[in-house]
């Protein structure tokens, strides 16, 4: 095992009817800004939950914050936050309104031009908003770590960032809140979270064996529960065990320790800012494809994954390693995400533009290794067109 730091200081409030748990929550005499993404909160009757929660607190919303959020509206929002001099934020949806509120959260009390803080990948975040959230999709374990994705549209540029100081203080978990989600944004969570599990596990034997059993409890979990949750949206632990497995997927718990890749992810991200495809979508095409291109080196891995995750018991390790791999690839099709670049319209003619921009927002050297080149991405977009 690694040397390790772990902290994590976000309360999590876990189960239906705990909105009303915001009233103890949020400070009194709190001046808040509730932000939200398009129609969903609105529509579902989640954000009159909220407000009635708030009481008599003074009460502001931004609306608008989209998928894969836009530097250029959350700077608007940021200017509501100094004008209206507000000190509290609430985010209420998804991944994209809690990556955007830590965003809005770091950046209204940044000296200087706001998109260096992605430049710099956060390390120049020295304080922020308190803030908290109501998580109504479960996918990207947002509502209980310190990382954000942001997207400047001018640039087509999309862009991690990472501070202590954007943990949530809380995050209000409520299962029957994600009743309403559409089965596409249910798959993309399924997938998400198993690519979250993945980047932190699939890498190379650590002797970790805590962090392995912890990481085959989360995918065989999301095995079982993904389908489930599409077939019944409304079976509520079939939803709750789902949205406790997204949290913890990405939480730090299971990467405390051992060695992490993330280049799906990285590669994943030049897509959507370049094509619009989910975030989901990008990881499914490109995982089977980059685990066939790195499969030495992560064999003992995918043969540990192949055994323990998919009870694959024949054949050479080499057998195991692509059975493995296909069964990924029939789980994310399973539950309706494509893995195929061609799936979404897109063929050989669009990789140099997608490795162009990879190498310029250098990422050049990726995965546990650092050794996965751009070289390697286009010969792993080409195999999975
Ligand atoms: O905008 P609204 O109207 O709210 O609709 C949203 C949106 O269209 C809808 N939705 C959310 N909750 C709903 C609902 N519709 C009906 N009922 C509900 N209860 O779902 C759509 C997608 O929402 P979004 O927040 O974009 O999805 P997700 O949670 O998958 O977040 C994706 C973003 O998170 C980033 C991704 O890159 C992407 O930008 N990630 C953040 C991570 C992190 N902070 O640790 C890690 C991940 O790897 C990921 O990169
Ligand atoms: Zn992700």
């Amino acid at each position: 095992m690694q040397d390790f730091s772990f902290y994590n200081p976000t309360r999590i409030e876990f189960g239906a009817g705990k909105i009303a748990r915001l009233d103890a929550l949020v400070p009194a005499n709190a001046r808040v800004l509730v932000l939200l993404g398009g129609e969903s909160a609105r529509r579902s009757g989640t954000l009159d939950e909220v407000l009635t929660a708030l009481g008599e607190r003074e009460v502001q919303v931004f609306n608008g914050i989209e998928p894969n959020p836009s530097f250029e509206t959350l700077m608007k929002a940021v200017d509501q936050v100094r004008e209206q001099q507000l000190d509290y934020l609430l985010a209420v949806g998804g991944g994209s309104v809690i990556d955007g509120t830590k965003f809005v959260a770091a950046a209204a009390l940044f000296n200087g031009d706001a998109w260096d803080i992605l430049l710099q990948g956060g390390q120049n975040v020295t304080s922020a908003l308190p803030f908290g959230s109501v998580l109504t999709l479960p996918a990207t374990g947002s509502e209980m770590n310190k990382g954000s994705v942001i997207t400047r549209k001018s640039l087509a540029a999309k862009l991690p960032f990472a501070s202590e100081h954007v943990y949530p203080q809380f995050s209000i978990l409520d299962p029957v809140k994600t009743y309403t989600l559409p089965p596409r944004q249910i798959a993309n969570g399924v997938v998400d979270a198993f690519m979250h599990v993945i980047e932190q596990y699939l890498t190379y034997p650590a002797e970790a064996p805590v962090q392995d059993r912890f990481a085959e409890g989360l995918l065989q979990t999301l095995i079982e529960v993904g389908p489930k949750a599409l077939a019944n949206p409304e079976d509520y632990q079939t939803r709750a065990s789902l949205m406790w497995t997204a949290t913890l997927a990405l939480n730090g718990l299971i990467g405390s320790g051992v060695p992490q890749d993330w280049a799906t992810h990285m590669l994943g991200h030049e897509l959507t800012a370049l094509h619009g495809l989910d975030h989901a979508q990008t990881l499914a095409i490109i995982l089977p494809e980059m685990l066939r291109q790195r499969k030495a080196a992560k064999l003992g891995k995918l043969v540990q994954y192949a055994e323990r995750v998919w009870n694959i018991d024949t054949g050479s390790d080499d057998d195991k390693a692509e059975t493995a791999i296909e069964c990924t690839r029939d789980f994310f099709e399973a539950v309706g995400v494509k893995t195929r670049l061609s799936d979404y319209g897109l063929g050989a003619e669009h990789i140099d533009n997608i490795i162009d921009s990879l190498t310029n927002h250098g990422m050049t050297k990726l995965g546990e290794h650092n050794d996965v080149t751009p070289e390697h991405c286009r010969q792993i977009l080409l195999a999975s067109i």
